[in-house]
């Protein structure tokens, strides 16, 4: 049975569509040039059309929290290097947006990254 209850060669487009995962990274080296505005306002864009949104901040200064005024628990760290569960390291900045947010110990989880590779 797929999910949206469609039969046959729909039912299989369908089911691609659901899955579909489209990646976006915002990234430059240069300071001040409006990637975290950028991030927080394309994030609402496509909530805004319907498309859920998972922020990952792999900023060491944590803008995107602090921007969006939230107060995460844990942060991306947690999970990638403790292993904390997900969805106790992700918080909703508003319907349709999750973050998983960047702290100083972001640093820390790309060492540990690079000593892996
Ligand atoms: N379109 C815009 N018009 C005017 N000011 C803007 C615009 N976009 C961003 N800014 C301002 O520019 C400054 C830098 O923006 P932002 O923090 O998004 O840049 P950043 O690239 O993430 O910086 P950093 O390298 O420090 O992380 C902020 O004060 C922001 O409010
Ligand atoms: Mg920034």
């Amino acid at each position: 049975m797929d999910p949206g209850g469609y039969r046959g060669r729909t039912a299989i487009i369908a089911r691609e569509e659901w899955r579909q995962v489209i990646r976006l990274v915002i990234s430059n080296q240069r300071g001040g040039v409006a990637k975290t505005t950028s991030v927080a306002n394309f994030a609402r864009y496509l909530a805004d059309r319907g498309k859920r949104v998972l922020v990952i901040d792999t900023d060491p200064q944590g803008s995107i929290g602090t921007v969006l005024g939230l107060k995460p628990a844990k942060y991306l760290h947690d999970f990638v290097v403790y292993n904390h569960l997900f969805k106790d390291c992700i918080v909703e900045a508003c319907p349709g947006v999750d973050v998983l947010c960047g702290n100083r110990e972001t640093v820390k989880t790309e060492e540990i990254g690079r000593a892996h590779v």
